[in-house]
């Protein structure tokens, strides 16, 4: 259903002729529409340099739209009836003259479409134009909000560094306000993450349990079966610190930890993430030593099919120290959580693509039945799991039914797939349309990204003055280096492996 509150608009996206606008924002702003909720009056247009025309543009969207949208019985007509709201325009982006072009092209749209002046530039383009496109558009006036709005978008990387994250956001704030910039992180507009708050704020009893009385420890875990596929010119530069931790997984941790807001929204939970994020234990040098593990995946075989080794990818140096996996153990210098260790792990090519949380609470202070199981699979844990298959699972303990009190773990296991007629809508089109609405509270306000490129600068700033430092391999297909089990100094316990591998090389491989 429409948003009451959706003005008329159009969305204008940059680096329109690239994978992140064919695969995930058209055919998101196309669930919308499926889903009836766009503005009654509404239009696309895509900026780019390439020499499309409207109907090229439109083909290839058709194109994104069958292959990946998540609307399931699409029609020829609707697909049609959609593009006809998408139009294009092919310019310099990197040269600002250009920008006139695209005033005119705005008011046009403004004229025959009824977009009444509203927009939002969407920056899915190069990171090395963040900075550019936004000032163009402030040339042209394109940032002036005069009873009308102007947003914009900005995917990730936000900047690669702290220096460069503080630099970004002061040149953006020089032409535009807080409020009309949107740094996206797809992590939030996923459903499972939201349903944190939900868990945790709408019910009774997790909270007075979500501490370090009766916690023991928490892992993170975002793991991913793919390599690096045919990003490896950006990813070479980035690592999974960059492209993982500094953002997707330091937000997850912040939705776990936080305090209750005092509202939902905006500014209530944007406040509260932030503390948590400040509260981060600022890691020593033992720390880096100790509690910071990288690795990069070697050459394996996976069900008998040679897999390559990230330094046999495309466009990666062969004698590239980059991780493609990391593993981190740091603590959150507050009263809720003082002394808990977060564990928080990401990578490439692991078993199986899995996000998930794992609360795990401490065990039973008396030991009044026989003990069974070792403690590592024996305490109580809560898992929230992010994808794939969506939900939530308690591990309790029972009697096994018979004489004495022989006691045993059970799942009691809730799948989002189990309710029916649910509609999970896609993490870009929960978030394009928040944008839309206005509602920047699932986007990342500039003090708490500045805030997390403090946290994780001091680990870069470590590689690069230690390039020696160690980088474990680990084989593809299996769950990492080894040694990431040695961060959880509690003996018995191990990271969660949450399903059988399949790699039939190295370490944690079961056939
Ligand atoms: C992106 C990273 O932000 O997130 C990718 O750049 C990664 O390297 C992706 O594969 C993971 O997202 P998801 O939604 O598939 O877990």
């Amino acid at each position: 259903m429409r948003p009451k509150q959706i003005k008329d608009q159009a969305l204008i996206i940059f680096g329109a002729s690239g994978d992140l606008t064919y695969r995930k924002l058209i055919p998101a702003v196309f669930d919308l529409y499926k889903q009836k909720s766009l503005p009654q009056n509404f239009a696309v247009l895509g900026v780019a340099r390439s020499p499309f025309t409207d109907d090229t543009f439109r083909d290839k969207m058709k194109d994104g739209i069958r292959k990946f949208s998540s609307t399931k019985d699409i029609t020829d007509e609707e697909i049609n009836t959609f593009c006809q709201m998408l139009f294009y325009l092919s310019i310099n982006t990197d040269e600002g003259k250009d920008y006139s072009e695209l005033k005119d092209r705005l008011e046009l749209l403004d004229k025959e479409n009824n977009t009444a002046g509203n927009y939002i530039f969407y920056l899915s383009t190069p990171p090395a134009m963040y900075p550019l496109i936004p000032k163009f558009l402030a040339e042209q006036g394109l940032n002036k909000e005069d009873g009308n709005f102007r947003r914009v978008i900005i995917e990730k990387p936000f900047g690669t560094s702290l220096k460069s994250a503080i630099e970004l956001n002061a040149s953006l704030r020089e032409d535009y306000d807080e409020d009309q910039i949107y740094r996206i992180d797809h992590y939030l507009g996923k459903e499972t993450v939201q349903n944190m708050l939900v868990t945790r704020f709408a019910n009774g009893i997790y909270e007075p349990l979500w501490n370090r009385n009766y916690i023991h420890h928490v892992e993170i875990t975002a793991a991913e079966s793919i390599g690096v596929e045919n990003r490896g010119s950006y990813y070479d530069h980035s690592g999974a610190m960059r492209d993982m931790v500094q953002n997707h997984l330091l937000q997850l941790l912040a939705l776990v930890a936080m305090e209750p807001p005092m509202a939902i929204g905006s500014e209530a939970i944007r406040n509260e993430k932030l503390k948590v994020f400040q509260a981060l234990r600022p890691l020593s040098d033992e720390d880096l030593f100790k509690n910071v593990l990288r690795g990069q995946y070697t050459a394996s075989n996976i069900k008998g099919k040679y897999t390559k080794g990230y330094r046999e990818e495309k466009d990666i140096a062969p004698d590239s120290r980059t991780e493609t996996y990391l593993a981190m153990k740091l603590y959150i210098d507050n009263w809720r959580w003082g002394d808990v260790p977060f564990y928080v792990r990401t990578g490439k090519c692991l078993p199986t693509r899995v996000s998930e949380i794992v609360i795990h609470f401490k065990p039973a202070p008396q030991k009044l039945f026989p003990e069974t199981v070792d403690f590592r699979n024996d305490d109580n844990q809560l898992v929230i799991r992010i994808q794939p298959d969506e939900g939530l699972l308690l591990k309790t303990k029972m009697k096994v039914p018979g004489s004495g009190y022989q006691v045993k773990t059970v799942n009691m296991d809730f799948h989002y797939s189990q309710l029916q007629d649910t509609y999970l809508p896609e993490a870009y089109e929960r978030l394009l349309l928040d944008c839309m609405t206005g509602d920047s509270t699932l986007y990342i306000r500039g003090d708490a990204l500045e805030a997390t490129w403090k946290f994780v600068q001091p680990v870069l700033d470590f590689w690069d003055k230690n390039p020696d430092a160690p980088l474990h391999g680990y084989p593809a297909g299996s769950w990492g280096p080894a040694s990431a089990d040695d961060l959880i100094e509690e003996e018995n316990l191990t990271w969660r492996y949450p399903c059988k591998n399949l790699s039939d090389d190295g370490i944690y491989c079961e056939l």
